[in-house]
């Protein structure tokens, strides 16, 4: 029950919602983190409840000074989720005690992967499925129908933090699930569920609850049009790991990746089909990124990238057209842009081709994320080959990363990087000259080049 509190009390504060700084006053720009646009009333009853937050003890709690040799600690922490694109995104299992954020777009399959998991995972522990968004009659509905096994599932649909928190004591699950953390709210604010103190304060009650009893916690997240985490960005620092539903709904892979992870790699990624029957795994993704043409068409090249621990095809696509626009458009989907911009210039200043006067647009294949610099060479092979109108070979590969001076950079893990290429029949490999192996490992075609002019002569001569 919300308590009474008198008008006098009541104090006006405006929050940001990047950083979640508070100012009395509305400012257009947050004086903390500079965002534009990003501060919101809240209302706060002026007073801060110490006790409640642990004194100012942070969520992993207070202890004396210790050596940290004398820290007892069992080394068999992890538990296997039941799907092992999952576990290879967390590290290897759910940690006890950890706290997780999994966001992603509105029905790209975070309820559904995660009644999924808890339901494999209740085969022999405790677990408590929070909703706050679905009725248990939805739930059970989705979970009957995907056939899975819910006979010691336990579910609970509440929106209250307290609530929440008093179940969660009883029951002793091993793992909680609360879908979605925008719709949980603490009786002692004010403000409304979703907001940025409601996110920061019901979030911080979860993380202290999951340091205190060992419980793993997974949150899931709403993302906002700008594709962001909604609430405050804080969410993701005060959690152990942070996985992202990537790719767009209307596709039917789905890609999570770990963009923070405290207990495992980072950009790792799991690959993930939706069917009829819920989300399956795809355990070797490698070739689902690439598009398969009959035969070559200019504007493709295909590379190899290495998310996480895992080499994986990736097609690039580029189409360059004349523009009618003073300012000739770039755009990039999957790819980062100030990186097309910046190789634009370079491709300019060093292999002598403007694109001024050209409308640019890249892609990678298949919803995929490319977030490395190894996709420079391919990129920019993919743009000279739509400019000219002149296809690549077909089984042909690159990688490399692209210098401002023009050089073509060495990238790690090339071995296993030609290892992948060689296993799905490719031919020939454009590759920078510090990552061509010694002797010849594989029947490959392999191109080392130093400059950015010796690409376009080894592929547009
Ligand atoms: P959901 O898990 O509810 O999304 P989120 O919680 O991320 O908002 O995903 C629902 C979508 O997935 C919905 O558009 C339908 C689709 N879907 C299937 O295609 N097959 C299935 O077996 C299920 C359960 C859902
Ligand atoms: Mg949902």
């Amino acid at each position: 029950m919300r308590k009474f509190i008198p008008l006098s009390k009541v104090k006006v504060l405006f929050s940001c919602s990047a950083c979640a700084a508070e100012f009395p006053k509305w400012a257009g720009q947050c004086a903390d983190c500079g965002e534009w646009n990003s501060l919101s009333e809240i209302v706060s009853s002026g007073k801060r409840d110490s006790r409640r937050s642990g004194g100012y003890s942070g969520s992993a709690g207070r202890s004396e000074v210790t050596g940290l040799a004398n820290i007892e600690f069992t080394q068999d922490y992890r538990w296997p989720s039941g799907i092992a694109e999952l576990d290879r995104v967390l590290g290897g299992g759910i940690v006890a005690g950890s706290v997780v954020l999994l966001g992603g777009d509105p029905g790209i399959g975070k309820s559904t992967l995660l009644i999924q998991v808890m339901a494999s995972l209740s085969v022999g522990s405790r677990v408590l499925y929070v909703t706050g968004e679905e009725s248990l009659q939805q739930i059970a509905m989705r979970a009957n129908r995907l056939s899975l096994p819910i006979d010691s599932m336990r579910c609970l649909a509440e929106t209250s933090i307290e609530h929440i928190l008093h179940a969660a004591v009883k029951e002793k699950p091993k793992v909680i699930v609360i879908d979605s953390i925008q719709t949980i709210f603490s009786e002692q604010l004010q403000s409304a569920p979703g907001s940025v103190s409601q996110v920061r304060e019901t979030a911080a009650e979860l993380v202290r609850f999951a340091k205190s009893s060992g419980c793993a916690v997974i949150l899931v997240g709403h993302v906002t049009k700008e594709g962001a985490l909604a609430g405050p960005r804080v969410l993701e620092h005060m959690v152990d790991a942070v996985l992202y539903f990537e790719g767009n709904v209307s596709s039917r892979y789905r890609v999570i990746r770990a963009i923070k992870n405290r207990f495992g790699a980072i950009n790792e990624v799991g690959v993930f089909i939706m069917s009829e029957s819920g989300l399956k795994q795809v355990s070797n993704p490698s070739a689902i990124f690439l598009s398969h043409h009959q035969q070559a068409v200019p504007g493709t090249c295909v590379m190899v990238t290495r998310e996480g621990t895992r080499p994986l095809l990736v097609e690039l696509q580029a189409l360059v057209d004349q523009s009618h626009l003073g300012n000739p458009r770039r755009v990039t989907v999957g790819l980062e842009q100030n990186r097309l911009t910046m190789l634009l210039a370079v491709l300019h200043r060093h292999g002598g081709i403007p694109t001024h006067d050209q409308d640019v647009f890249v892609n990678a294949v298949g919803g995929i994320r490319v977030n490395e610099t190894a996709s420079d060479l391919p990129l920019l092979m993919a743009i000279i080959s739509s400019l000219r109108n002149r296809a690549l070979p077909s089984r042909q590969i690159a990688f490399g990363e692209i210098g401002l001076a023009g050089e073509i950079r060495p990238v790690y893990n090339g071995e296993e990087r030609l290892k992948e290429a060689y296993s799905h029949g490719f031919k020939r490999v454009i590759i920078p000259k510090s990552n061509v192996p010694k002797g010849s490992k594989f029947s490959l075609d392999i191109v080392g080049i130093d400059r950015l002019d010796e690409a376009l002569d080894v592929c547009f001569d």
